[in-house]
């Protein structure tokens, strides 16, 4: 009586299972294009020991056409017509397994499958829905600051499923982007759920325009006296020669070395801080489109200045220091054979330093922010420069200040023996008769003197004459 009662309950079962080479349940599978999709057909029963024939086909319409088959005999069967790269492994025939096996599936893959499975008293029939996800970008050809999309298809498209959206492996809330930037390439794709099934497709997308640097966030730092090269790397789809550089609120053309996709300063020198921008055309969707890009670049240099005789101060000058945080002072001694060693002298939140006249050497100021090293700038202090206090800006003023009060003392004393020779030049124009008489004074005794001189000689020579 029991025993009847569960075969009874097992009929009940096979009928459902669609067992008993009679009416059949659709199983589904979804899948992600691209991957290999596994049409499971089982025989759970084990029932088709020595299956006499396998037979895969799937729906076109109406009917059913032939994918894989292998007949009684044990020939194997695949159309010569549009064949899809499919197998079905003999080896797990003996596991009562006939799947087949669906290499680099497509979106055009998806449908109806049929296995049947013939056996010497019975057949198995099994039909599975095969629905295949896929995840594309639109336009095919994205360019910095336009519109993109993403899209997730799924072929046949079932009617209840939910769908959400991924980036880079994080889940985001939105499949579109009104202006894309280089930080939006990646990998994108969506997850559909349907019937207990997840799947994932994606889709990469590449962003044309400037790949490095990615943002108009960037920032150089360069010491005077170093160069720099400051980065403007365009993806392919650049139309040759279109790059263009230029430094924001300046007139002065840069140099040559700023005609490549990269600028290039040789030598950095004080008043090269700024914004600088390349730009340069791409081919986008719509035809030709700019893309432009800007980066700042920050001048370092360490000056000194003397305080009394034997101090000297150092000056870690940043031309834009904002982002700075900490400061470090390093000092290189040189050892015998021209061995060198750097030392950490101080460090700390001030740029400053203050070192003695004997400090002789190289004196370098490495800069950080809250990430880390960003660059260094060094100073030479020499026996010269300890005593004059080096090339410091203020002591260049000192200098000035003392060169200018020398030349304004040389002009007011000639201007004051000018003036010393004008009055004197006065007070004798007052007395004009004192002058004259003064004048007359003098050729009178002039006069007087040389007549003196005549008669003189005229007695001499009267004399003489007498004489001989
Ligand atoms: C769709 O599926 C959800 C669960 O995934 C279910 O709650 C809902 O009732 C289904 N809707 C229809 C119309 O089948
Ligand atoms: C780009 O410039 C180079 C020289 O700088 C020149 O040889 C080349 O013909 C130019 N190409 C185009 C497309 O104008
Ligand atoms: C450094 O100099 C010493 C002698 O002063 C010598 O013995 C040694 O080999 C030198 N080392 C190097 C690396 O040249
Ligand atoms: C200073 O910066 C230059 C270039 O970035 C680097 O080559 C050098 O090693 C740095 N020097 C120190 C002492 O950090």
């Amino acid at each position: 009586m029991k025993e009847r009662k569960r075969h009874a309950m097992d009929l009940v079962l096979l009928t459902i299972l669609g067992f008993g080479g009679g009416l059949c349940r659709e199983q589904e599978l979804l899948v992600a294009e691209g991957s290999v999709a596994v049409l499971p057909c089982v025989d759970v029963f084990a029932e088709h020991t020595h299956p006499t024939a396998v037979h895969w086909s799937r729906r076109i319409g109406d009917s059913f056409k032939t994918v894989w088959r292998r007949n009684k005999n044990g020939l194997e069967f695949r159309p010569i017509k549009d064949p899809l790269s499919a197998r079905c492994p003999l080896d797990n025939f003996g596991k009562f397994i006939y799947n087949l096996h669906i290499e680099a599936i497509s979106l055009a893959d998806g449908g109806e499958y049929e296995c049947q499975v013939e056996g010497k008293i019975s057949k198995m029939v099994k039909v599975i829905m095969l629905r295949v996800v896929r995840a594309s970008i639109s336009p095919d050809v994205v360019v910095e600051g336009s519109r993109m999309e993403v899209n997730c298809q799924i072929s046949p498209r079932p009617k209840n499923f939910t769908l959400k959206w991924k980036k880079d492996k994080e889940f985001v809330n939105k499949n579109g982007i009104d202006s894309i930037s280089q930080r939006d390439a990646g990998n994108w794709g969506c997850v559909v759920s349907y019937k207990n099934q997840e799947v994932e497709a994606t889709a990469s997308l590449q962003v044309r325009g400037i790949s490095t640097p990615q943002d108009d966030s960037s920032v150089f730092y360069a010491a005077v006296g170093s160069s720099i090269s400051l980065p403007c790397i365009f993806t392919d789809g650049l139309i040759p020669n279109t790059t263009i550089w230029k430094k924001i609120g300046s007139h002065v053309p840069l140099p040559e070395s700023f005609k490549s996709s990269s600028g290039f300063i040789h030598r950095v020198e004080d008043g090269d801080e700024g914004t600088y921008r390349c730009s340069g055309v791409v081919n986008g969707m719509n035809g030709m489109q700019t893309v432009q890009r800007s980066m700042k670049l920050v001048v370092a240099q360490v000056s000194s200045s003397s305080r009394g005789i034997t101090a000297v101060t150092l000056f870690c000058y940043i031309s834009s220091p904002g982002l700075i945080t900490a400061y470090e002072w390093l000092r290189e001694t040189r050892g015998p054979n021209d061995t060198r060693t750097l030392s950490i002298i101080q460090k700390s939140s001030s740029s400053r330093i203050q070192i003695s006249e004997r400090d002789i050497g190289e004196w370098i100021c490495r800069f950080y922010d809250h990430e880390g090293l960003l660059g260094n700038a060094s100073y030479h202090l020499d026996m010269m420069s300890a005593l004059k206090g080096g090339k410091s800006s203020s002591g260049n003023k000192a200098a000035l200040v003392m060169g200018l009060g020398f030349l304004f003392l040389l002009v007011f004393l000639i201007l004051l023996q000018m003036y010393r020779i004008h009055r004197r030049r006065k007070m004798i124009h007052q007395y004009p008769a004192m002058e004259s008489i003064i004048h007359q004074v003098a050729t009178e005794r002039e006069h007087r003197e040389r007549s003196r001189e005549k008669t003189a000689k005229a007695c001499a020579a009267e004399n003489q004459f007498e004489c001989v």
